[in-house]
């Protein structure tokens, strides 16, 4: 782990009418560590992470990667500073095949000396930067031809994390990546996720899969009501103490 985030923010404020979603909120992600974010239903997670995708605008917070501040105004800003997130709905293609999604919205185009209408994609290498992807990150697809509608949850969450990993450099973002699935797509998914720590990415999953968050997470920030209200190392024996934090007990 080094000494400078990959991501932090601090003061992170965000008010949606009356509400104020986010509190003067700190967190930050190193490279090479799973960072949880935990917190009951409206407690502010997916807001966080939306502010640190582009989705949302901070009313108020500093943002830095790697010790540099950074503005992040649309999604194409953080994807330009190494940020991928995977949103719960996962935002797949369905009608397309693993490849066509992967390059969805960039797709390599063909010579740049041809006037633009006249580029075609270059699906052949495409195709090869997708495969060379899944199978190092060891994920099965029986079919990598097939369209992604027709595959499982787990096989549809590996390949959106998959992507979110091809494309961030820095920092990726999970929102509930095991919710919904089985036992054997969670596992997949989960061991997934350590690779891309082992491979020195930063990621932030929300998560409220409580022995999940405990196989995976090196650290564990709790929010209540728009706030950040502890971080706990997860652990099998920090468990109650985790769930007082999230319920605001006293535990
Ligand atoms: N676009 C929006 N417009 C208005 N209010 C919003 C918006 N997004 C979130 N909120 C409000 O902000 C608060 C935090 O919501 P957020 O979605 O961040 O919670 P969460 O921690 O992700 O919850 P969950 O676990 O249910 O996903 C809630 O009170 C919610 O109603
Ligand atoms: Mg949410």
């Amino acid at each position: 782990m080094t000494a400078t985030p990959a991501l932090a923010v601090t003061g992170a404020t965000k008010r949606f009418g009356a509400v104020l979603a986010l509190d003067d909120v700190d967190l930050a992600v190193h490279r090479g560590e799973v960072l949880a974010l935990l917190g009951d239903n409206g407690a502010g997670k997916s807001t966080l992470i939306s502010c640190l995708s582009g989705a949302h605008r901070l009313d108020a917070g500093t943002i830095r990667m790697d010790g540099e501040r950074v503005e992040i105004g649309s999604p194409a800003t953080a994807r330009a500073h190494g940020i991928e997130t995977v949103y719960q709905d996962l935002a797949l293609f369905d009608n397309l095949d693993p490849v066509a999604n992967f390059y969805a919205g960039r797709e390599i185009a063909g010579p740049r000396w041809l006037p633009r209408g006249l580029r075609f994609m270059r699906r052949g290498a495409m195709a090869g930067v997708t495969d060379d992807l899944l199978s190092r990150l060891q994920v099965g697809i029986p079919d990598a031809r097939a369209s992604v509608g027709l595959m499982s949850g787990g096989q549809r969450q590996a390949i959106a994390v998959a992507r979110a990993a091809a494309f961030a450099s820095r920092v990726v973002i999970l929102d509930e990546p095991t919710a919904a699935l089985g036992v054997r797509e969670s596992r997949s998914v989960l061991d997934l996720i350590k690779r891309l720590r082992d491979e020195g990415r930063a990621i932030i999953v929300i998560s409220h899969a409580m022995d999940h968050v405990i196989e995976i997470a090196d650290r564990a920030a709790v929010m209540r009501r728009g706030r950040k209200v502890g971080e706990v190392v997860p652990h099998a024996d920090s468990r109650q103490r985790i769930v007082s934090l999230i319920v605001g007990g006293d535990a």
